[in-house]
């Protein structure tokens, strides 16, 4: 199975651009050099609790330059996830991927910052992120292909807004992340 190598927390464009309507106030804008402090504050033993733990700072800034150079060389779309007033609540990618059984896919990945937990902001944002992926694959500018989430199986939230956005489940894989065995449900929302 060939996977981008950020999975997970996250993983193509030109110029600084906002991303489809707002959906409750919330937006995807590109991610840009100003926003290491999103993944910074997403570093914390709770927020990683299901992503193998905390990166060192040399990991982090490696993970943040591989999003910010992904958009020109078209590996990965990583957008930042902000409020009404531009105030950064977490963030959310898209990079391709493929299925356990062999098939290409995308596939996405996202947090939410503590204080922006559990008021709908990751489900707008995967929605803006479906979205756009749809109209890009629309236009021909993306591959016709379904859209994978791999969360660990114990990360309730994950797999409730995998659901909630119409992914089907379709089993589980173990895989090393982090240096961790981690088991990952496999969720895959058909685009076609
Ligand atoms: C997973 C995460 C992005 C959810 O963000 P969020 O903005 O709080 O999620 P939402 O408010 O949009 O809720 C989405 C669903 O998750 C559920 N949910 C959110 N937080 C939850 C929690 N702590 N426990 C149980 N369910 C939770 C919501 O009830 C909702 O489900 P529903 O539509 O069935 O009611 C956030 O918890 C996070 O960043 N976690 C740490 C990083 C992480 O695990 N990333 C995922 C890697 S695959």
């Amino acid at each position: 199975m060939a996977r981008a190598p950020h999975r997970a927390a996250c993983g193509y464009g030109r110029k600084m651009e906002v991303k489809g309507q707002a959906v409750g106030g919330v937006r995807l804008r590109r991610w840009t050099d100003a926003d290491l402090p999103i993944l910074e504050g997403s570093n914390t033993a709770e927020m990683t609790r299901f992503l193998g733990g905390p990166e060192s700072e040399p990991q982090l800034r490696h993970r943040h330059e591989v999003y910010l150079r992904g958009w020109d060389a078209g590996t990965s779309r990583m957008f930042a996830i902000v409020g009404a007033r531009g105030e950064p609540l977490g963030g959310i990618g898209v990079w391709g991927s493929g299925l356990p059984n062999g098939p290409d896919a995308w596939e996405t990945g996202w947090s939410v910052l503590p204080h922006a937990q559990r008021k709908g902001v990751a489900k707008a944002a995967l929605a803006l992120l479906v979205d756009d992926l749809k109209g890009r694959i629309a236009r021909g500018d993306a591959a016709q292909q379904p859209l994978a989430a791999f969360p660990s199986v114990a990360n309730t939230a994950s797999n409730a807004l995998c659901r909630g956005a119409g992914f089907a489940w379709t089993g589980t894989l173990v895989e090393e992340f982090r240096g961790v065995h981690l088991t990952l449900n496999v969720w895959v929302l058909d685009l076609s």
